[in-house]
């Protein structure tokens, strides 16, 4: 009987293990979106839309860890996103820079809690410094502390500045800034007066 017992128990871990293969990329990403949807509840503005990725997100999240997207791949997924940056039609890309820092600022908008018929703020201070006055900033993104002062406060540079605030993987694929004019963050008026902020040279940000 003890022999038995003895030769029983390692057939059955073999016959589990067996069972259990290994579920590949497409399996697991299938499995973590329900999971997603199963487990998140729409309540108020946010929706489960928001899970849903678009082609540009998609390809994104394959190139994660050590798996880096190709140079061509990158410079693909740019041109495509340059194509979906609307300009103001009138070409006026420098609003009011006083407004702009109240945007910078405010990370208010989008949540479930916020009110949707409010604009919504840019958070930009979450990612970055913009002033030397403000001492509480992220640093996800690099500091743009005299941003125009730098690079110059031209129109090439303005509308280099009005196009990666409206779709930031313009420029750089599958960057972790939100696409603030694409995703309809920020108005074209709002982006007007967050462009201005880095732009103005009487803004803090070129001070
Ligand atoms: C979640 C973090 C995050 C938020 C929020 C964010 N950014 Fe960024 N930003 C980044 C990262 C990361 C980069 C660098 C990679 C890249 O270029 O996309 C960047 C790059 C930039 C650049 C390009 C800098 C250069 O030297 O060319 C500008 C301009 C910019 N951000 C402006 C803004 C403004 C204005 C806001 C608010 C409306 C904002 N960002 C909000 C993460 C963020």
């Amino acid at each position: 009987m003890k022999t038995m017992k003895m030769i029983a128990i390692p057939a059955a871990v073999l016959a589990l293990a067996g069972c259990a293969t290994t579920p590949g990329p497409d399996e697991l990403r299938t499995n973590a979106i329900a999971m997603m949807k199963a487990s998140f509840k729409e309540r108020g503005q946010a929706k489960l839309d928001r899970i849903d990725q678009d082609d540009m997100q998609r390809l994104c999240s394959e190139y994660v860890g050590e798996k880096v997207m190709p140079k061509e791949i990158a410079q693909s997924l740019e041109k495509a996103q340059q194509a979906l940056i609307k300009y103001p039609a009138d070409g006026k890309l420098l609003g009011d820079w006083k407004l702009g820092e109240r945007i910078a600022q405010s990370g208010v908008g989008k949540q479930y809690s916020d009110d949707p018929k409010k604009p919504a703020g840019g958070n930009c201070y979450a990612c970055h410094q913009l002033t030397k006055e403000e001492v509480s900033y992220g640093t996800i993104g690099p500091s743009l502390y005299n941003f125009a002062k730098v690079r110059g406060y031209g129109e090439q540079i303005q509308r280099y500045a009005y196009g990666k605030v409206y779709n930031s993987q313009a420029f750089s694929a599958c960057s972790s800034m939100p696409r603030f004019g694409h995703a309809g963050i920020l108005t074209e008026e709002q982006l007007r007066h967050v462009v201005a902020l880095l732009m103005s040279p009487d803004s803090p940000v070129n001070k």
